[in-house]
């Protein structure tokens, strides 16, 4: 088979793969930058640009399959803890990737959204956030949702602050805050939940990633490390999950 083919073959769903049990939404932890940087003799940072690719192609990748939703965690509220010269540089890179891939996003119909407490970030940041989210919001291919000093705690304790607000305000009583209420004060209100969470270079870990929202997700962790997952890296993360049973905790 020539390379060519092999590339048109990998556009489309590999016939192994049911499309009736595709996720609906895949979650991903990029983990594994700074080693594969390492490994090739490379300063951290060029991980991260390789990182960048790898999650470019997984995006398209998802839209080729026909996956509805994506969720990248690109920087924890815990990140800021790494020398300072990495989170700098990570913030260049997020809003210069942003504003080359604008264009592209807008053309391919994605719908780009971010979570997280980004009022902290670099203004610079912000305002190219906001642009991207203005611009894509009346696409209706598939929605990317970028987590960005983003934390499950975090996100979970401001839904407790806007409820407890409504309380004392009379707009609400205590004993009316069900699952639903509560879904709608997270970050990802109106998003499903995930499906599907892969996790890249072996950690076994959540780390403060969409901690409500993953109650029932599927993980499958790979020891790849992240800029190196591609597409048969993923097929081979969807093969597991299709043989996954989910029971939601039923018998
Ligand atoms: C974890 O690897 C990776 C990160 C904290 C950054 C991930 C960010 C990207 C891939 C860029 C995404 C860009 C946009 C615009 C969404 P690590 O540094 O912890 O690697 P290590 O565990 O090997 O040290």
């Amino acid at each position: 088979m020539t390379a060519q083919q092999t590339q048109l073959q990998l556009q489309y769903l590999p016939p192994d793969l049911k499309p009736e049990l595709l996720p609906q939404h895949v979650a991903v932890i990029m983990d594994g930058n700074g080693r594969w940087a390492k490994r090739q003799g490379m300063p951290r940072i060029m991980g991260h640009k390789r990182g960048v690719d790898a999650l470019k192609d997984l995006l398209r990748c998802c839209r080729d399959w026909g996956i509805q939703a994506l969720t990248a965690y690109a920087f924890s509220t815990e990140n800021w803890g790494r020398p300072q010269e990495e989170v700098d540089f990570l913030m260049t890179l997020f809003q210069r990737v942003l504003r080359q891939e604008l264009r592209e996003m807008v053309k391919e119909n994605v719908q780009i959204r971010f979570v997280g407490n980004l009022n902290a970030l670099p203004s610079t940041l912000q305002t190219e956030i906001s642009r991207s989210v203005a611009q894509t919001e009346n696409n209706r291919g598939i929605r990317f949702t970028v987590a960005t000093n983003y934390g499950g705690r975090q996100e979970i304790i401001q839904a407790c602050r806007a409820i407890a607000t409504k309380v004392e305000q009379g707009l609400l009583q205590a004993d009316e805050i069900d699952e639903a209420i509560f879904e709608k004060h997270l970050y990802t209100a109106g998003t499903c939940d995930p499906d599907l969470l892969i996790r890249t270079s072996g950690e076994m870990r959540l780390s403060n990633f969409l901690l409500w929202q993953m109650a029932y997700s599927e993980i499958y962790i790979t020891d790849t490390l992240w800029p190196d997952f591609d597409r048969s890296q993923f097929h081979s993360a969807l093969r597991v999950y299709q043989q996954r049973e989910r029971r939601f905790g039923k018998v």
